[in-house]
């Protein structure tokens, strides 16, 4: 089996680190070049941000590159960049050659750039063909979304299959994490709740309706779904809570509901790519469950499968509730099974 060289742009913060994690030992991609702003020059091991464990002997020895094209050596990247950094560096990675993986804000939502979970709408990533062509890159942008839309996408997309989904009414419970490092000062969050997180919203609410949409070979259609979304910052550490209230086109029941989503599995299962979860979505029967310090790290990929709960139909209205790993399934480790997807579709061969 043939094996990538890949960097790590922004690799030594809260998403970077979870890149080292999940890569060591992966069994296609290698880690060749980590990348930053202040720490370029640094060890790795010294410049990493915040409490990280300690990071793998290959990797803590590392000296940080600058985020340049003409300083990294890899066959591709994955970008953990700031938006604004991001929106900068990452045309220029692709110019010059790389498929770019990123978690930035920056391209998610430019037409000729796939937004992609990849359970969902792994199909999507084909419009990076049209990318190369309008852009004359050699390499290209595949986004993965904000982390709170992953965990409205995933349980609903199976239930829209089925039962058609309008009107989601979703609210959040995010975990410190999610804002970086150091993020919002403890002073701000530690007992307390914010009833606010710039620009959250209306990225829930836009990214949800181009993943859903229909890809024809040449472009996306949006789907007409219709999400009012309210997101709040709670003194959490990983993992993204959600309530979802939605209603469906046909009448339903809690059984029928539970059933589409322990069921579910997609694509990536079908092919096992070394980061898909055996089940994507975990269904947790108990009245109290799920919960973020229990149940973040659920699955067969620790933190790679969405826990759904408290699941209540009447009628054709759905409540429930979902919790997500803001950092593994949000960011880092469905990024790398976007780029697993990628490779299976032949994306990776230059
Ligand atoms: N945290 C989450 O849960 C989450 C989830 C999904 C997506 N994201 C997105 O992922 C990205 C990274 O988030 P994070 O939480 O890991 O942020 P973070 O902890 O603040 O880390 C930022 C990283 O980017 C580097 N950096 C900052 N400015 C730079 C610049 N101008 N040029 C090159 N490198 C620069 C930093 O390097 P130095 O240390 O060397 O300065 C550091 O490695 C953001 O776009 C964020 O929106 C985050």
């Amino acid at each position: 089996m043939k094996t990538y060289s890949v960097a790590i742009l922004g690799a030594t913060g809260m998403v970077g680190q979870h890149y080292i994690r999940m890569l060591q030992n992966h069994p296609w991609f290698r880690i060749k070049t980590l990348t930053g702003k202040d720490s370029v020059g640094r060890k790795y091991v010294e410049a990493v941000r915040g409490e990280a464990p300690e990071p793998p002997k290959e990797v803590a020895e590392m000296e940080v590159q600058p985020t340049d094209p003409k300083h990294v050596d890899a066959d591709f990247v994955f970008s953990c960049l700031p938006t604004e950094a991001a929106r900068e560096a990452e045309p220029r990675f692709a110019e010059a050659g790389f498929p770019v993986f990123s978690d930035a804000a920056a391209f998610r939502m430019e037409e000729d750039v796939p937004l992609i979970v990849p359970e969902v709408n792994p199909d999507h990533l084909h419009l990076v063909k049209a990318q190369r062509k309008n852009r004359g890159w050699g390499g290209f942008i595949v986004t993965t979304p904000n982390c709170t839309t992953v965990g409205l996408v995933l349980p609903l997309h199976p239930i829209n299959r089925q039962l058609g989904v309008k009107r989601v009414t979703a609210t959040t419970l995010q975990a410190v994490s999610g804002a970086g490092y150091p993020g919002v000062a403890s002073l701000s969050i530690l007992g307390n709740v914010i009833p606010y997180i710039s620009g959250e919203e209306r990225k829930v609410e836009t990214e949800t309706a181009k993943i859903l949409g229909r890809f024809d070979g040449g472009r996306i259609a949006f789907d007409d779904v219709d999400v009012l979304a309210t997101c709040t910052r709670v003194p959490t550490i990983d993992g993204h809570m959600e309530s979802l209230v939605f209603e469906t086109e046909k009448k339903t029941d809690k059984e029928t509901v539970a059933n589409l989503l322990a069921e579910y599995v997609s694509l990536p299962q079908e092919l096992n790519l070394p980061t898909a979860p055996r089940k994507p979505i975990i269904v947790r029967p108990e009245e109290d469950r799920p919960q973020t310090r229990i149940d973040v790290d659920a699955g067969s990929v620790p933190g790679m499968s969405v826990t759904v709960g408290r699941i209540r139909v009447v009628e054709n209205k759905v409540r429930l509730i979902s919790l997500s790993h803001n950092l593994i399934r949000g960011a880092a480790g469905g990024t790398i099974l976007t780029a697993e997807l990628a490779h299976h579709f032949g994306l990776l061969e230059g």
